[in-house]
């Protein structure tokens, strides 16, 4: 009997590429008492929507998190033993200005320590100002849906940037302004939990402004990299008409923010999590019955992230995978996960896209933001039962593997 006999072929990645995780600051800190998704999930609103759903309003309530505010040293050196040489993290702008112009000096002073830390352990550093969270009195005065807020949020980065530079290496100015803009204004998912399509659409102008001026402030005043972390994803045309939909729904979904802040970016922080099928009706969920799954019911689909990749050739940027990960609680799924889409990836510097580091979502299981604490992100594991304990997960080893060689076996 003839075994057909896969060969194993060493897939190199290029010479300094980083290897790392990404995570937010309110997801992992614990207690930002002064945010606007801190005073969310204390509101009665929310508490009546999860028990009319069901659901207990316990897992859903931050709390402290993964407590990384105060164990940031024990996680960074989680991540040095499993080979990284890279982390995104993120810092929280509420606690930084938790009263209007009121700059806490204490606050500034913590992060230091963290970027010295993350530094110490060996780690270049990517590092976020803003992830979803915002300062409630910056939310009470209409947030991102208002211009002349814009202001508020360029002379934090101006103070943030000024003091905190020097262990930076990568400054993100704005996580997902797509993702950011549609769940809080459009679908009603995050809070403010607005549904209006006109609303959302001056969310997102305004975040290109709030963009284009902290990374012009960035690039002349602290000479970083500067960049959004963009949420991209692979469209494929759908039936009848696919075609047409797939480019219009790829163009507004993935190049309109890109092309109004390209000019502002050094690099392109790119966030791959999805695939659709794009059909004239409109996206068709079930991207394909071979594809496997998420625990969040998300398509598996690592051959997109080649595609989009590829895509982003003709801005000439150099290309970071700034998130890409999945939720999976059993780690059942993630070793295979993550060398699929690092093949893909490799696939994609193969054919020229200048891409040079991988940053798997997430170290640490963390609050995913309203589906709080149930899916499992994380390469190491959150103990909530015995006093936050980190659990290094059997995908992390394998993962550590590919780090510390700078090839995958595939
Ligand atoms: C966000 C993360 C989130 C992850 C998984 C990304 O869209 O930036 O904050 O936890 O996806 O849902």
């Amino acid at each position: 009997m003839h075994h057909e006999i896969k060969s194993i072929k060493k897939l190199k990645f290029p010479h300094g590429f980083l290897w790392g995780t990404a995570t937010s600051a309110y997801q992992t800190e614990g207690n930002n008492t002064n945010s606007d998704w801190w005073a969310w999930e204390n509101s009665i609103k929310r508490h009546n929507e999860l028990i009319s759903k069901g659901l207990n309003p316990k897992d859903f309530f931050s709390g402290i998190a993964c407590d990384s505010y105060n164990r940031y040293d024990e996680d960074f050196s989680l991540a040095e033993h499993l080979g990284h040489n890279a982390i995104r993290i993120g810092i929280e702008w509420s606690r930084i200005e938790p009263r209007e112009g009121g700059f806490v000096g204490k606050e500034l002073e913590h992060y230091e320590k963290v970027l010295q830390s993350a530094k110490a352990h060996g780690l270049t550093t990517f590092v976020t100002l803003h992830h979803f969270s915002n300062p409630l009195w910056f939310m009470k005065k209409g947030g991102f849906t208002r211009e002349q807020n814009v202001q508020n949020f360029v002379r934090f980065v101006e103070i943030a940037t000024r003091r905190l530079s020097e262990n930076v290496d990568f400054w993100i100015t704005i996580n997902e302004p797509e993702i950011y803009s549609t769940a809080s204004y459009l679908i009603g998912k995050y809070p403010p939990q607005e549904k209006s399509l006109w609303v959302a659409f001056k969310v997102v102008n305004n975040l290109i402004k709030a963009h284009n001026l902290a990374a012009n402030f960035i690039r002349h005043n602290i000479r970083k990299p500067v960049s959004m972390a963009f949420h991209l994803s692979d469209f494929q045309p759908w039936g009848f008409f696919g075609d047409f939909a797939a480019s219009i729904t790829h163009y507004f979904a993935n190049e309109y923010i890109l092309k109004r802040t390209i000019n502002q970016c050094d690099f392109i922080g790119v966030n791959y999590y999805n695939h659709h099928h794009v059909g004239i009706l409109g996206l068709r969920k079930k991207s394909h019955s071979k594809h496997d799954v998420t625990d969040l019911g998300w398509s598996i689909h690592p051959e997109g992230l080649e595609r989009v990749l590829v895509n982003l050739k003709k801005y000439h940027k150099p290309i970071y995978v700034t998130e890409n990960g999945l939720a999976d609680h059993r780690d059942k799924k993630r070793e295979k996960f993550i060398k699929e889409h690092l093949y893909y990836l490799h696939n994609a510097i193969m054919k020229g896209a200048d891409v040079r580091g991988y940053l798997h979502w997430s170290l640490i299981d963390n609050f995913e933001w309203s589906d709080g604490y149930g899916p499992r992100f994380g390469l190491i594991e959150i103990d909530r039962d015995d006093l936050l304990r980190r659990k290094v997960r059997y995908s992390a080893t394998k993962f550590a593997e590919i780090c510390r060689n700078n090839y995958l076996e595939y």
